[in-house]
């Protein structure tokens, strides 16, 4: 089958290539900086997702698409534009990468994003799959500096509990929509097997990493003013919203959930320590 990722080169999307050039597909990546390193396989063609002409360029001789959307203060119109370009090019699946119960938490920017694109999704009647993840573990990733340096875990996600998941089981639940699973319109929950508390995280990073981790605190005020040092104004009240939603309401999957997530991936979910004890070992080597 031909197939188009659009955002294959980020944390999810890059094993989704990989996941797919593994399976014996040959697919191709959208990309604004075709010449960096990917995954053998897969042939990187040029251009974003606000160009239109690049768009209608790769998407010929396509019959899938994988998008996944990336966080920008313009992602709910660069999706619709990017959904509309594939109905034109007669795409006949597509798979996209929204969030686990998007509808209940729908202020955030981002979230509203999800939602705007999946409306759009709808009504051109392309035959679809929601791939629907929550919290990646990998997000931590970003955090090897005060957890390692000065151990504190910053992400203020609270103590109600979010099912985070593996950003790689949810790059296995793309390749499984994209090439077993029928388009039927469902959107499928993506989520890990445990839930975690943000003070549960710290103390698991502290327990892989032989070191005392404490959880940074629910101060969202404090958060932006660190994350504003390095990140946009508008990216920083956009996951201040979220993380007031996630401490105030969690985000936490059914029993249902779970085993449906399980079907798609169809493997056991990874777990967090797992996660976390491969992490810990490269970054203390
Ligand atoms: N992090 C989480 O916990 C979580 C949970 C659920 C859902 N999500 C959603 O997952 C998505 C992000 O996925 P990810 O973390 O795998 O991605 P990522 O690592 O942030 O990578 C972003 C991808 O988007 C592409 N990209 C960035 N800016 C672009 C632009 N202007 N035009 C076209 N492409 C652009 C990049 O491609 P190039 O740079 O190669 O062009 C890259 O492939 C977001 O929609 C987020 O809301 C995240």
């Amino acid at each position: 089958m031909e197939i188009l990722v659009i955002g294959g080169t980020g944390t999810v999307g890059t094993h989704a290539v990989r996941g797919l050039v593994e399976r014996g597909e040959s697919p191709k990546v959208m990309t604004r900086e075709p010449g960096k390193a990917g995954v053998d396989g897969a042939e990187y063609v040029e251009g974003g997702l606000g160009d239109g002409d690049a768009i209608r360029a790769a998407l010929e001789g396509v019959e899938a698409v994988l998008l996944i959307t990336p966080l920008h203060p313009q992602e709910g119109d660069l999706g619709v534009a990017a959904v509309k370009a594939m109905d034109d090019a007669g795409i006949e699946r597509l798979v996209f990468q929204s969030i686990h119960r998007v509808q209940e938490i729908p202020d955030p920017p981002h979230f509203a994003s999800k939602i705007r694109i999946e409306e759009e999704i709808v009504s051109t009647g392309i035959p679809h799959t929601v791939i629907a993840p929550n919290n990646f573990f990998q997000n931590d990733l970003w955090l090897r500096e005060p957890i390692v340096e000065h151990g504190v875990y910053s992400q203020p996600f609270g103590n109600t509990g979010l099912s985070r998941v593996d950003a790689r089981d949810v790059a296995d639940a793309h390749v499984r929509a994209l090439l077993d699973l029928p388009a039927e319109g469902l959107a499928y929950p993506i989520v890990g097997p445990d839930v975690w508390t943000a003070e549960e995280t710290a103390e698991a990073w502290g327990r892989h990493l032989d070191r005392e981790v404490i959880y940074g605190g629910d101060d969202l005020d404090a958060y932006a003013e660190q994350a504003g040092r390095m990140m946009p104004g508008w990216l920083v009240e956009d996951l201040v919203e979220m993380y007031a939603a996630f401490q105030e309401r969690g985000l936490v999957a059914s029993e249902e959930e779970l085993s449906l997530s399980r079907a798609v991936v169809d493997h056991a979910p990874r777990t967090f320590d797992d996660f976390a004890a491969e992490t810990a070992a490269r970054w203390s080597s």
